[in-house]
């Protein structure tokens, strides 16, 4: 969507501090042992708790409240009392939620206990390539402008961006035109002021594409290789952007 008011500004504010307080609580439970289920758990509390509404929920009718994913497993990934995490994983928590009209989305990439070096440097370049994204996500830009900055930083590092997933609008609804790259797609749309954008790189070990999972949800990497996901919901400016989910 685009903001045409303070009210538009005022609601995605609201759903934007929703999603973040749900995904910093889920955050904060991550440790070697726990379920995703009990970080799910922890999500769906929160939402409740302020009136919201799963958006992957009520608008795929997804089988949890926030989408745990881990290691290989790039996103959608089905929360589980049955799944543990395990010291050295990487985990992504991935929380969006609709509340009084308007959705926000985020997410996060973290290491469970002590994990490689690698892993590490998969996350610092991830968390370093979405905030780079949205710095070049600004009013006279191109969506090609964003995405050749994502895969100029991974290139730079070694590492691999996915490219069958894209960030996307949002605000009216979950998933909204346009769909923002990780790479150069030659996509010449110009950004504009008040433009709602979930920008969210995925960045892997040596995966370009991601693969449907079995169980008709879950994405993982063609390859098997690690994989880190950052999102924030952001409004287009002129110069800085707004992040609604920090
Ligand atoms: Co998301
Ligand atoms: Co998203």
């Amino acid at each position: 969507m685009t903001i045409d008011s303070d009210e538009d500004l005022e609601g995605l504010l609201r759903t934007g501090r929703v999603v973040a307080e749900a995904r910093d609580a889920m955050v904060a439970a991550v440790k070697p042992g726990v379920t995703t289920g009990e970080l799910d758990s922890i999500g769906r509390e929160t939402f409740r708790r302020h009136g919201a509404r799963s958006a992957p929920r009520v608008t795929y009718n997804f089988p949890g409240s926030t989408c745990i994913s881990i290691n290989d497993e790039a996103a959608h990934g089905i929360p589980s009392l049955a799944r543990h995490l395990r010291e050295g994983d990487l985990v992504n928590i991935d929380v969006s939620a609709e509340l009084d009209g308007y959705f926000s989305d985020t997410g996060v990439s973290v290491p469970v206990g002590v994990v490689p070096a690698m892993s590490q440097r998969l996350l610092d370049v991830t968390r370093h390539a979405q905030r780079d994204a949205m710095s070049t996500a600004r009013t006279g830009n191109t969506l090609r402008d964003v995405g050749k900055t994502v895969e100029s930083l991974a290139r730079r590092h070694g590492f691999r961006v996915i490219r069958n997933l894209y960030g996307h609008g949002v605000g009216k609804g979950l998933h909204e035109e346009p769909s923002v790259p990780s790479f150069d797609d030659h996509q010449r749309m110009v950004l504009h002021d008040g433009m709602v954008l979930a920008v969210e790189p995925f960045l892997s070990v040596s995966a370009s594409f991601v693969i449907d999972d079995p169980d008709g949800w879950t994405l993982r990497t063609s390859d098997g290789s690690l994989v880190a996901q950052f999102e924030h919901t952001m409004v287009v400016t002129s110069g800085a952007p707004i992040v609604l989910t920090e």
